[in-house]
């Protein structure tokens, strides 16, 4: 600067540049600290969430990641948003555990100023920024119309669903109820089974003892899906019964239809990549969409060597 000041440039310039230069710096270095509050980390799908969030925040060395896991307790998760708030992050990310208790905390949150992304498992109402999921009563449907053709019309099967009180559970409910609307498929048996492979496991057991005649088990995620499964298993009638689930990992669900040990299952996209994508345009000031609904495939026996096929939009 010294070296501009001895030439021709006027001082008044000269501190424009400077001033231009130092706010350019202070730009270039300025860091968001963004806090996510993951509902769980006991399961695969949220471990793949969280690492799918840090794999594209480190690509940008503008953005502090803070992870919290709320361990299945609502009120643990209802303390993450509000250290959040009074820390003053930039933007918070959640995947709520259920949608009710989680809605007046991001509610307060938005109200101070801070943008909220919830990720998968909805809040009510609509104050958030942007919702990034799946669509679940698609995934039911696509699920519920599967099982039609496989089981020709009609046969017992066992639903075994996730939490009831997230959406993504409810969705998955009332999108397969209607996918197999029409057919003689009935359902002797239904159990919550709060998206827990131990607890899927226990119901099953239940539905085993009650019942000499299952065609399908149709659980709402892949860890149901595999501990109904090993029910069945232990009972001596897993080559008698079929089974779906959702999630599709790579690592999970897709290996238990390589293995044979389920039908069928469908993906559940983590939306770790695509949050970091919109948390980057909200903090930059630009307009994001309200909701952003991600695709999903069906992986089946056949198809999952190709790569599975992603499932119709029909209605
Ligand atoms: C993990 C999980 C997934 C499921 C999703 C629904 O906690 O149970 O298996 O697809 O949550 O929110």
């Amino acid at each position: 600067m010294r070296a501009l000041l001895g030439t021709t440039i006027p001082i008044g310039m000269a501190l424009t540049l400077c001033l231009t230069a130092s706010c350019e710096r202070k730009a270039q270095t300025q860091v968001f600290t963004i806090g996510m509050s993951q509902c769980n980390l006991g399961e695969p799908w949220r471990v793949q969430m969280n690492a799918d969030v840090k794999t594209a925040a480190d690509k940008h060395p503008s953005i502090k990641m803070i992870f919290k896991d709320a361990q299945n307790d609502g009120l643990k998760q209802r303390a993450h948003v509000e250290e959040f708030v009074s820390a003053g992050v930039d933007l918070i990310i959640i995947s709520p555990l259920e949608a009710q208790p989680l809605t007046k905390p991001v509610a307060k949150a938005m109200d101070v100023g801070i943008p909220v992304i919830v990720l998968d498992r909805r809040v009510r109402g609509d104050k958030y920024t942007c919702f990034i999921g799946a669509d679940n009563k698609q995934i039911g449907r696509a699920a519920g119309r599967w099982i039609v053709k496989q089981l020709g019309g009609k046969g017992k099967v066992v639903e075994l669903k996730g939490l009831m009180t997230s959406t993504p559970g409810q969705d998955r409910h009332t999108g397969f109820r209607a996918g197999i609307e029409g057919s003689e498929i009935e359902v002797i048996f239904e159990a919550d089974m709060k998206w827990l492979e131990g607890k899927a496991r226990g119901e099953m057991e239940s539905a085993l003892a009650r019942f000499d005649e299952i065609d399908l088990v149709y659980a709402h995620n892949d860890p149901g899906a595999h501990g109904a499964y090993l029910a069945a298993k232990a009972a001596g009638r897993e080559k008698d019964i079929m089974f779906v689930g959702i999630d599709a990992l790579p690592h999970e669900g897709i290996i238990y239809v390589k293995q044979g040990i389920l039908d069928a299952t469908f993906e559940y996209p983590t939306c770790g990549k695509e949050a970091i994508d919109i948390a980057l345009k909200i903090l930059n000031g630009e307009e994001v969409p309200k909701e952003i609904t991600l695709g999903s495939r069906l992986f089946t026996t056949e198809n999952v060597e190709a790569g599975g096929e992603p499932i119709g939009s029909e209605p």
